[in-house]
This record gives C-alpha cells, structure tokens and sequence, in this order.
C-alpha cells in the first residue's frame, strides 16, 4: 500500500470506528461485535505504525471510553478508571514482561522476580461502587474515565452487590471505600429473558452485555431489577495497606463483595500462558458469562505503583485476548467453486485474517441468495465469524465502507472449470427456496476427481503428494481443468492457499514437473481407458513401441498411430480381445480425448518407448503369480523384474501357469497351485531365479 492509498484507508477506518464507538458506548447499541470493532482498530492502528505521519491526535486509537448520556448526573471519579493495554499472542505478552523489565532498568529499580495475578476479563460494564459508613452510598459508571454517571438506584436493584458491607475485622470497613468491578448479565439468565420476551413478544435482547449495559441505563430501577444482572469485583481502590491485588481481592471478599472465583496468583509469565490458553475454546463457551480473554497485573502493589502509566493505561497491567470470533477482513475477489456434484458455490477470496485462531482466506458464500442476502461485492470490507469449529462465515458487510462504483456479483454464465454453460434449478433448503446453479458437463473434470487420482497414482504418472483432497482443492481453486494441467501448477498460486507455503508448493510443482518423462505403458494406464489395466497397456505400450510412428516422443503421435488402426485391427493383437479393442478405439476417437493428447504435446510431456526385453527374453511366455508377502521387494518390484525379463505376472493360477512366487502367509491361490501342480517358489528360490 502506498502512502496516498493508506490515507485514504485510514479515513474510511476511522470513520468507521468512530461510528460504532458512539452507537457502543453513547446510546448502548451494538451493530458490530468487540471482536469486529477491535480488528478495525487493529487494521488502523497498524497502518498509523506504517505511516506514522498520518497518526493524528483524534485518531480512535488515541482515544478511550465515551461521552456520559445526558439523562443521568454526571459524577467525576476521585480517581480515573483507567484502560488497559491489549496482547493478542504469548508474543505480546512476553514482550511486555520484556517492556516492564527495560522500564525497571531505565528507572533503576531492582526487579525481583515477579508474581503475577490474572483474572477472567469479563464482558460486561465497569462500575465504580462507593460506599461510606459501610453503606452503599453511590455507584458511577466509567463513563470517559474521568467522568461517569450515577446509576445508584438501578446498581441497588443488584442483588450481587451488597447495600451494606460485612463487618469485618480484617480493614476498616467504616471508611469510605471504593471499589471497582464489572456488572454482567448471565448467559443463562439472557436466554431465559430471551425466550420469554419472544413468546410475549416484549424487547428481544442482542446479547448478554448489550443487555446488562442497556439495563443499567433504563432510567426506572423496575426495568433495571426484571433484568437480574449480576456483578464481580475486581480491585478495591482504597488503601487498607493491602500489599498485593491479590490482597484486595481478599478484602473485597471479606467485606461481602463478590469476586470471581477464577482469579489466581502465578509465579510465571509460562503458568500464565498456560491458564490463558486452558480457557480458549470450550472452557470459554462453558463459562456462565461473556468473557474475551484475562487481566494480568503484577501482584505486588508497591512495584505497580513504581511502573506507574503509560497514556490511559497502567504499565503493570495487561489485557490477553483469546482470538476473536470476529474479525473484519476485505474481499479481495469472488470466486466459484464445482463441486463433485457440478454445483457452483460462490466463494469470497479475503485477505487472509485470523479467526478464533485459524488463519482464514477463503469464506464460503453458498449460494446466490446469501450473496444477494448480504449483498457481499468484491472490495468489501466484511465482518468474518468463526465460532468453535464451525467453519468461518460472512456475517455482514461494512456497507459504508464500501468502494464506489462496486458492481453487485453474479455467478459466471459459463462453468470455470470445463467452460460448459451452466445451468440453473430450483432447489428447496431449510431457508426456503432457492436457486441452484450447476455444471451439466459428464465430462467436466470437477466430477472426475476419482479419474485424476488414478492419473497421478503409483500406476501412472507416480506424482508424489498430490492427494484426493489436494486436488479436489485444486480444482475447485481452477488450477487444474484437464489432466494436462497438473503439469502447468504455478508455485506462486499454490504457495498463498491454507495449509500450503512455499515449500510445499514447490514440491508439488518440482514433482509434477519430473515426471513429465513417463513409460508409454504407464501413459496408457494413466489416461484411465475402460479395461486397459498394467498389463494391458504393457502389451499396448509394447506393440505401439515397434511402429514407425514411435520415433517421435510426443504423445500426439499416438492420435495419428490410433487413426489408422481399425477395431479389428488392434483386436488381432496377442492378448487383447475385442472388448479391450473396441474400448480403446472408442477413447482414441473421442474429440476431447485428442485435444487432451494435444494439450500434453504442449506441457511438454514426454513418452519413453518400453525398452521390449531389456533384461533379455529369459522368461519369454512364462507366466508367474504371486501369493503372500515378499520381503525382499515388493510385489510391484517383483513384477517389474519379471516383465524386464520377457515373462508375465497374472492374478489367478491356471493350468497354464508356470510358477507361483509364494512369499509369507500365502493365499488360496497357493492351494490351488499345489492341486494343478504348478511349480511353487519360496521367495528365496524366487530371487535365485531372477538373478
Ligand atoms: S482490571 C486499569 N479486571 O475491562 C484497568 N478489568 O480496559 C483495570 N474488565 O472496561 C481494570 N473484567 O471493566 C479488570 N477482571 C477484570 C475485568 C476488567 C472486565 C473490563 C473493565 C474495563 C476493561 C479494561
């Protein structure tokens, strides 16, 4: 990106934020989730670090917190509610245990090794409770940090938060007191407000923390009591002499105010990680409330207060998320993929993002209706959910983001894959009708992934690391349309896909590439002719082979060697009857099948005439069968060695076989031999014979 298309980026971006900001925290409404809202943010806050010029003073990522709505008093914080600073990786965090290290050294001051205290960071709303003679006296919300609102009436209607402090004898409980914690409303309880407000037809709630922020702020304490939220506390800011957080999580508990359970001390940055990360997925779904990831402060209060802040946040404190459900990403381009089936599913190609954990650059879009539904178009900045391990899905579209001139999308007239028209039915789902769009082409190569494997397979072109599932991939990616462009696979196309690089793309394309020199024998296997199997095509290979036309080594001269050959002809042929014959002159007649040999011709594949006999004619009209294992060689290897030697391995024992190669815990087909009388070779014996 350059510096002009970056300003430009930053614009739109900004505008953005500060959009949903206001929406979140002056009128309490939601239309993008945290997760959405802070991928925004991160996207410009990296670009600000790229083009540090174009960071501005009222950037959003200067900024913490929000306007107080007007209808509730405003009251100033004795002391800010500060913010805290973001990790999203154990990179992050051992960076800012680096950062607290280099602090202590410029500041100099001797750093022990230090403890930490982490909490689940809730998802919920801050509130400052402050109580005076052991009475709840009033309760502001954070506000901007410095000025919040009076909520002492609706916080009363919490059952969580007690009225009137325990008598303790642990601090004086008397004092005026603050302290500070988070209210939320329970996964559960939302739910059940969900379903009653559904069959009553009252308020549905968007979710369990737009409900507890939007409950605080009905202005009758009624509304505020009906929505049962509940409220943890996380530090007492008064000074009891309490000599770590830890310590103030106790006294907060001591005097009837509940914290969350799951707090802990650790003496490692490592136990840290290790709790951190013990939460991501389930254990996070498992838990009762909203949460995006835990609080980790340096537990001792003397060396936090030494740390002191930096901008809005403490030093000594960390905010670690776990990876967002949501993210925002741009669609780069639409794409189609065929399926095995011939439909075409519309696929958005983003530029790849982290999701929940897994890197994500190709979002389903199934079908025309979503497309129409979310109105996605190419250039769209798009908001991306993956939830547990359901696969990732467009969940709404940016629209005010959206690039001018943007063209509504379509599905391609033609399929990508084969070029066959398509063609269009109705089709019911679960959502309703809709329109199913597929490929009518038998042919196309999306339906054939079976007769691709078999062309990449031991048996033909032997093309390593090529697996059903690769090449499903890539030919839904459009990379191969025919078995020829298995041979035209760009490195650079492979290497950006999920769960490639580039040294897997280069492997796939260096082997590809050396086997493009293959045996004519193998050539005919490849090609997958009904009845034409190794031996078979062996026979061919070896017929083939003696003709003029097989000077030439490109496979084009086999279009001219089957032309003049007529069913009967290649019937006459020792060892090939007229079902094999009249198949092969059906594959060879077929107009796509010669465009296909031509398109070989082009990627430079290149036949090696069977060297007929090469090991001499020892075996000449000897048949062998094997039975059991080898281990020497294996039975494929056993087989080639037979074949140099002029002879023939078959599968089943007749009178007319002349040895059966029996190796460890042989079949029936031993039995069978020992009752015709044929002549029965260990493996040992077998080698012997060969050598
Ligand atoms: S400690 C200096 N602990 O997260 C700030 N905050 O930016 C100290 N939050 O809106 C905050 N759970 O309301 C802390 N266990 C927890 C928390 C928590 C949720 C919220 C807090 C604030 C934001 C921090």
């Amino acid at each position: 990106m350059n510096r002009a298309e970056a300003k430009k980026r930053i614009d739109v971006l900004k505008k953005e934020i500060n959009h949903h900001r206001y929406l979140y925290h002056v009128l309490d409404k939601i239309e993008i989730s945290d997760g959405a809202h802070d991928s925004l943010k991160k996207e410009l806050f990296d670009l600000e670090n790229e083009f540090s010029d174009l960071a501005t003073d009222d950037s959003p990522t200067q900024r913490v917190g929000g306007e107080a709505l007007k209808k509730f008093e405003k009251v100033e914080h004795k002391e800010r509610m500060l913010s805290l600073n973001d990790a999203f990786s154990d990179e992050d965090m051992n960076d800012w245990v680096k950062r607290l290290e280099n602090y202590a050294k410029s500041e100099d001051f001797r750093l022990p090794q230090i403890e930490y205290f982490a909490e689940i960071k809730m998802d919920g709303l801050a509130i400052s409770l402050l109580y005076k003679e052991g009475v709840l006296d009033r309760a502001i919300t954070r506000g901007d940090g410095r000025v919040g609102e009076d909520v002492t009436a609706q916080i009363k209607t919490i059952d969580a938060i007690p009225l009137r402090l325990r008598e303790t004898k642990k601090v004086d409980w008397k004092r005026n007191i603050e302290i500070r914690g988070e209210i939320y409303m329970k996964k559960s309880v939302f739910e059940k407000l969900n379903k009653s407000a559904k069959k009553s037809g009252g308020q549905v709630l968007s979710n369990p923390r737009n409900a507890a922020a939007g409950s605080i702020r009905q202005l009758d304490p009624k509304l505020t009591a009906a929505r049962k939220l509940s409220f943890y506390a996380y530090d007492v800011k008064t000074d009891f002499g309490q000599k770590t957080h830890e310590e103030s999580h106790e006294i907060a508990q001591a005097l009837g105010v509940p914290v969350n359970p799951l707090a802990k001390r650790f003496d490692s940055v490592e136990k840290v990680l290790k709790y951190f990360h013990a939460f991501e997925g389930e254990a996070r779904e498992k838990l009762d409330y909203l949460a995006d990831g835990m609080v980790v402060h340096v537990n001792d209060n003397v060396l936090y207060k030494k740390f002191g802040s930096i901008g809005k946040a403490p030093r000594a404190s960390l905010a670690m998320k776990w990876p967002a459900q949501e993210v925002t990403t741009v669609v780069e381009s639409i794409g189609v993929q065929v399926g095995r089936t011939g439909a075409l599913t519309p696929v958005a190609r983003v530029t790849p993002v982290n999701v929940a954990g897994v890197v994500v650059s190709n979002v389903t879009l199934h079908n025309i209706d979503q497309i129409r539904r979310l109105d996605v178009r190419e250039g769209d900045t798009v908001i991306v959910r993956r939830a547990g391990d359901v696969i990732p899905e467009i969940v709404r579209v940016l629209d005010r983001m959206r690039k001018k001139g943007a063209q509504e999308y379509d599905l391609p007239k033609e399929c990508p894959v084969c070029g066959e028209h398509v063609k269009r039915k109705a089709a019911a789902s679960k959502k309703g009708n809709s329109v199913a769009v597929f490929c009518p082409n038998k042919k196309c190569l999306a339906k054939q992934s079976r007769a691709l494997k078999h062309f990449v397979s031991k048996k033909g072109f032997n093309i390593d690391g090529l697996s059903v599932k690769i090449l499903d991939r890539f030919v839904e990616e459009g990379f191969i349309h025919d078995f020829a462009s298995v041979f035209e696979l760009e490195r650079e196309k492979i290497a950006p896909l999920f769960g490639f690089g580039e040294i897997s793309a280069e492997n796939i394309v260096t082997e590809a590439n050396d086997r493009k020199r293959v045996s004519l024998n193998q050539f005919f296997v490849a090609l997958g002719i009904e009845h034409v199997g190794e031996e078979t095509a062996r026979d061919l290979a070896e017929r083939v082979a003696t003709s003029d036309a097989a000077q030439s080594h490109k496979p084009s001269f086999l279009l001219k060697y089957f032309d003049g050959k007529s069913e009967e002809d290649l019937s006459q042929w020792r060892d090939i009857g007229p079902v094999v014959a009249a198949s092969i002159k059906k594959w060879f007649d077929d107009e796509d099948h010669q465009k296909l040999i031509n398109r070989f011709d082009d990627v430079g594949v290149v036949l090696l005439m069977p060297d007929a006999h090469a090991g001499g004619d020892r075996f000449e009209g000897k048949t062998f069968v094997f039975t059991g294992e080898l281990v020497e060689m294996s039975r494929d290897e056993a087989k080639k060695r037979i074949r140099a030697l002029g002879g023939k391995a078959t599968t089943s024992v007749s009178k007319k076989t002349d040895y059966v190669v029996a190796g460890d815990n042989p079949g029936s087909k031993f039995d069978k031999a020992q009752k015709l009388g044929v002549i029965i070779l260990n493996e040992g014996e077998f080698i012997k014979l060969i050598s």
